[in-house]
């Protein structure tokens, strides 16, 4: 596997957003949207973002810290397999990351969504994609933190019979976007470096899951098991303050 230095040379190499309209894809609580105002304050690039979530619990917080650093903020809750407030045509850049795995959660949403992207990029439109590899195809020792956290996560959502985040391998992605009608398709795969306190958080909300009784397959040592396991990786990732997790950045052009 070769190995880039970071993630962020990467990302913003051959990536100029001055005068740019730029869909974000997946706001999340934020950390793309800073990055990339990170990146618009410092080049004093005019950028106009859309920023699109289903969920726009983070909205207030992120106009109030983030909305001066460009032309023009739009936060918008939607659906990204179905951007009907986009003409076709009309986005510059399309940056998706860490995101398509959550859409893929529901089969097929994410084809549709990717279709979305290429239907409101300009020709010669740039998209950007960022995600972490599937756990099957990763050495489960190469990255132990991230590869028990994921297994835990997934067992109890698969034992709830939950919906959960389905990474797509780079693969698989770049021959998609190549049947969507996607050209100069080129990935790289790199160490991302996780908050430890995040990635407990996110555990925990699983461990309340499980304990809430819905679903259930009626059987407690089952439960109890998987509470023994979370509440053991939620006490070693206390300890650390970070772990690394196998990513990848893939990028293509209409
Ligand atoms: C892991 S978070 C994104 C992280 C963020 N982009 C970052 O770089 O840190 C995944 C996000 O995808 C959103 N999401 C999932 N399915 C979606 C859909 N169909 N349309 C829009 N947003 C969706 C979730 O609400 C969640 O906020």
């Amino acid at each position: 596997m070769y190995q880039i230095h970071t993630a962020d040379q990467y990302l913003w190499e051959n990536l100029n957003l001055d005068n740019k309209l730029v869909l974000e894809g997946g706001t999340s609580w934020g950390n793309t949207t800073h990055r990339i105002a990170e990146k618009v304050s410092e080049l004093k690039w005019k950028t106009r973002l859309v920023s699109v979530d289903i969920d726009d619990d983070h909205f207030d917080q992120i106009e109030k810290d983030l909305s001066s650093h460009f032309e023009e903020l739009q936060l918008r809750r939607a659906d990204l397999s179905q951007l009907d407030f986009l003409a076709n045509n009309l986005v510059d850049v399309v940056i998706c990351n860490y995101t398509l795995s959550s859409v893929n959660q529901f089969p097929l949403r994410a084809v549709k969504t990717l279709r979305e992207f290429y239907r409101v990029l300009k020709p010669d439109g740039q998209l950007v994609i960022m995600e972490e590899m599937p756990i099957w195809s990763v050495e489960k020792g190469d990255y132990p933190y991230w590869s028990q956290r994921l297994r835990v996560i997934k067992s109890i959502s698969v034992l709830k019979a939950m919906a959960h985040f389905n990474e797509i391998h780079p693969t698989d992605l770049e021959q998609t976007l190549d049947m969507i009608g996607f050209r100069n398709l080129h990935y790289q795969e790199f160490k991302e470096i996780i908050n430890a306190e995040m990635a407990t958080r996110f555990l925990d909300k699983r461990k309340q899951t499980l304990l809430r009784g819905v679903n259930d397959i009626d059987n407690e040592h089952l439960t109890k098991g998987f509470v023994e396991i979370t509440e053991k990786l939620v006490h070693e990732l206390e300890q650390t303050k970070e772990f690394s997790a196998p990513a990848y950045i893939l990028k293509a052009v209409k």
